[in-house]
């Protein structure tokens, strides 16, 4: 059993054969997907996959390169879409300062704002941080502080940073997610990762349809591809692949379950 914690089917490239993706992927053995929103109409479909195929879980949120499409408004907009019970967290949401694609001030506030949506509705985040762990953690540091329980706070998707800083992300209670940059040769932090975080908290993922792994990369991702993840961290890790397997497809039930929103 594999589950991919990380996807974006309901992405145009998936547009000409989603039924033949979700039908591999269900061969390749998946049981859970999950979909991340990156804007209003992004969450709407994800939640749409997770009506229509029942491995397909949603998240809603803006993603930071959607930051400044944010209107005011919107927040009630992904509130309202978290009651469906398909929907078991925000995301993704984050710091991207390498594409700066929306202002950094908007940028952190709209991370912040869903941060404490999430914290409100009692929901996991998904998050992105590309060039920005360092101001990341702090926000992190600072929410984690406002909240009451420590299970299921959330994830740090494609996780690029270094052995120290996942640490720190653990501390704080939040898994870590690793992609196909990990197959890809001259990967040694990423790998380094891969063979001392904890096996309880790590989860895989594709991103699809991006960072392919080996030995697709330069092709079009999906979610079936995520058994290349687990096998590479089997590997390093020398543990046999359906370990590695079972871990992260608990570990991706265990985090986005919606237990905790039940206990309000
Ligand atoms: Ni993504």
């Amino acid at each position: 059993v594999l589950a991919d914690s990380h996807a974006h089917l309901d992405m145009g490239e998936f547009d000409e054969d989603r039924d033949a993706v979700i039908e591999r992927a269900r061969q390749a053995g998946l049981a859970t997907i999950i979909n991340m929103g990156c804007d209003l109409p992004s969450s709407a479909m994800a939640i749409a996959l997770a009506e229509r195929y029942p491995e397909v879980y949603a998240t809603v949120g803006f993603h930071p390169h959607d930051a400044a499409k944010m209107a005011p408004g919107d927040l009630n907009g992904l509130a309202e879409m978290a009651r469906h019970p398909k929907v078991v967290g925000i995301g993704e949401i984050g710091l991207d300062f390498y594409r700066d694609r929306s202002p950094r001030d908007v940028q952190r506030r709209v991370f912040q704002e869903q941060l404490a949506l999430a914290a409100e509705l009692g929901l996991p985040v998904a998050i992105h941080s590309r060039n920005a762990l360092s101001e990341t953690l702090e926000i992190l540091h600072n929410w984690t502080r406002s909240l009451r329980g420590r299970e299921g706070r959330g994830v740090l998707h494609c996780y690029s940073g270094d052995v120290r800083q996942a640490e720190e992300l653990i501390d704080l209670s939040f898994y870590i997610s690793l992609a196909g940059p990990i197959t890809y040769p001259g990967a040694r932090t990423a790998v380094e990762v891969a063979r001392t975080v904890p096996l309880d908290r790590l989860l895989v993922e594709t991103d699809c349809p991006f960072l392919t792994p080996q030995p697709h990369r330069g092709k079009r991702n999906e979610p079936a591809y995520v058994a290349y993840v687990v096998k590479k961290i089997a590997q390093v890790r020398d543990m046999p692949v359906e370990a590695v397997a079972e871990a992260t497809a608990q570990n991706t039930i265990r985090l986005f379950a919606r237990r905790r929103r039940a206990e309000g």
